[in-house]
Formats: C-alpha cells, sequence, structure tokens
C-alpha cells in the first residue's frame, strides 16, 4: 500500500453495495482492505481496482461471525495501520417465524450485523480519534426504522446500527471524526436470496435500486459528514410515514410485506 494514498477497509466486500462502494473509495483515491468470506471474489475485485483505478488493496479474508473475528482482523494488518474510512457493511437477513427459525443462524446473524460492526469501530476509533480525522460509515436499513415481524432479528440488528452510529456520530463530534448511517431500501444483491425472501412482496415491486446508485449516496453523504443517508425519495418518504402512524398499524403492515406460509 502507498504510504501517501489513505486506506479504506471495507466489509462485504465481495458482493453487493460493499463491492460497489469499493469501486467508488478506489475511484476516489483510497487503497482497500477488503473482507467477507470469499477470498477468490475479494482477490478478482483488487486485481480490478488495481487496473481501473491504480490503487493497492489488502485481501482479508474473514468470518466475522466467529468469536474475536474483528480483533483477529485487525492484528493480523500489523501495526500501525491507520485506516482512515471504515465501512461496516458485511450483513445478512433471515425470514421466518422467530420461534422456528434455526438458533445459530440468528446468533451468526446478530455476530455479524452487530457484534462485528461494534467491534470494529471500538478497535479502529481511537487511532482515528487520535490523528483528528476519520470516517466510518455504518450499513444498517430502512429496517432500522420499524419491527419487522418474520424478520424479527435482522430488524432489530438493523436498529441497533441506527441507534449506535447516531450516538457515535454526536460523541465523536469536534474530534475531525465523522460516522454515517446509511439505511438503503430494496437493492438488488444477493441479498434477497441469502435472505431467503426472493419472493415476498417486500423485494418484487419496482422499487429496488441498483447497489451502484446505493453506494453512490452513501459515499457522497459520508464524505459529507451526514448522520444519516437514505436513499431513494420512495425509501425517505417510507421512514418518515413509519415515525407517524401508529405502531400496531405498522406491525399488520410490515408482517404482510414478508409473511410466511401457514
Ligand atoms: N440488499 C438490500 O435490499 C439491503 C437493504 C438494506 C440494507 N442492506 C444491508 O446492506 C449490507 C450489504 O448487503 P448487500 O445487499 O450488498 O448483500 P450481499 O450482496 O449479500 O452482500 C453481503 C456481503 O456481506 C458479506 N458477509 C456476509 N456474511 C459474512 C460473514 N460471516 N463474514 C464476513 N462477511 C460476510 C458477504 O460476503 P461473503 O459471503 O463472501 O462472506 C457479502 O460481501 C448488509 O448489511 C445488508 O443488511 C441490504
Amino acid at each position: 500500500m502507498a504510504a501517501t494514498r489513505p486506506v479504506a477497509l471495507v466489509t462485504g466486500a465481495s458482493a453487493g453495495i460493499g463491492r460497489e462502494l469499493a469501486h467508488i473509495l478506489a475511484r476516489e483515491g483510497h487503497d482497500l482492505v477488503l473482507v467477507a468470506r470469499r477470498e477468490a471474489e475479494l482477490t478478482e475485485l483488487a486485481r480490478e481496482l488495481k487496473e481501473k483505478h491504480g490503487v493497492d488493496s489488502r485481501v482479508a479474508p474473514a468470518d466475522l461471525a466467529q468469536p474475536g473475528a474483528a480483533q483477529d482482523l485487525v492484528e493480523a494488518l500489523g501495526s500501525p495501520t491507520p485506516i482512515d474510512v471504515l465501512v461496516n457493511n458485511a450483513g445478512f437477513g433471515g425470514h421466518g417465524a422467530f420461534a422456528e427459525r434455526d438458533r445459530d443462524a440468528d446468533l451468526r446473524m446478530i455476530a455479524v450485523n452487530v457484534t462485528a460492526l461494534t467491534d470494529l469501530s471500538k478497535l479502529v476509533l481511537p487511532g482515528m480519534v487520535a490523528r483528528g480525522r476519520g470516517r466510518i460509515l455504518n450499513v444498517a436499513s430502512t429496517a432500522a426504522f420499524q419491527p419487522g415481524p418474520f424478520m424479527a432479528v435482522y430488524y432489530a440488528t438493523k436498529a441497533y446500527v441506527l441507534s449506535l452510529s447516531q450516538a457515535l456520530a454526536e460523541e465523536l463530534s469536534g474530534t475531525g471524526v465523522t460516522v454515517t448511517c446509511l439505511c438503503p431500501g430494496v437493492t438488488e444483491t444477493e441479498f434477497q436470496k441469502v435472505a431467503g425472501v426472493e419472493d415476498v412482496p417486500l423485494t418484487k415491486g419496482p422499487l429496488a435500486m441498483t447497489a451502484s446508485a446505493v453506494a453512490e449516496a452513501a459515499y457522497k453523504g459520508m464524505q459529507r459528514g451526514a448522520l444519516l443517508v437514505i436513499p431513494g425519495l420512495h425509501n425517505k418518504i417510507g421512514a418518515q410515514s413509519v415515525r407517524l402512524a401508529p405502531r400496531k398499524v405498522i406491525l399488520k403492515v410490515v408482517r404482510r410485506l414478508h409473511p410466511v406460509e401457514k
């Protein structure tokens, strides 16, 4: 990696929004640390980023569901590896009744969406604060704005990400470090297949955005230090309207977006 270029660490860089963010960060002159489980995809991405943008990437395969994964990752980078931009994007969802869903799958979801994101932020933030600059982009979801019956754990993890991100942004004001929370709505990625929601009403509508449009909005928001980025007017309106509607109504509507077969 070139000592002159800022370094961005992107989790979940092997696909979807994370992969697009890695391209944008490379285009904007960052060297990359690319994190996900699929090493072959990361290696191919690193090659593309070098070819298109001339930047260097470090491929750092990791399963962020494993205990201590964030610490192992940071230790493997060696010290001192200043991270200028941290993109906590890795995450996945899961569909089904809470009482019936696989316990291990839900605990892994919490480990990736919540624990790894929290721990990586804890590990990287002190260096950013000491240097007086840095940006963190945490990927939540429009799911963060209300509970999600039949995707209960996923929605709850994203509510955590939104809450943590906004609290940290305030704690860090005046330090030169910004925290931005990205809340995309339905986006065309591998997410729907992984979560088992390819055929539910929520994901079948015409309003899905491309991963590249979401990533561009996220990058712009992060650069201006925005607290919250909700890409797409329809998603912004949706996020506002759940604040006004009664909770019981919201719960009935959301369960219809991804019902389970009875
Ligand atoms: N797509 C949507 O509709 C949507 C909407 C709102 C929010 N989001 C959020 O956007 C973020 C990115 O998702 P996406 O839509 O781009 O989905 P995606 O295409 O499925 O990408 C998810 C990324 O997370 C990585 N990941 C998953 N489990 C991991 C683990 N245990 N360890 C390390 N990396 C792991 C995956 O890499 P490997 O499989 O190689 O590990 C992949 O790179 C997620 O946090 C998701 O919750 C998505």
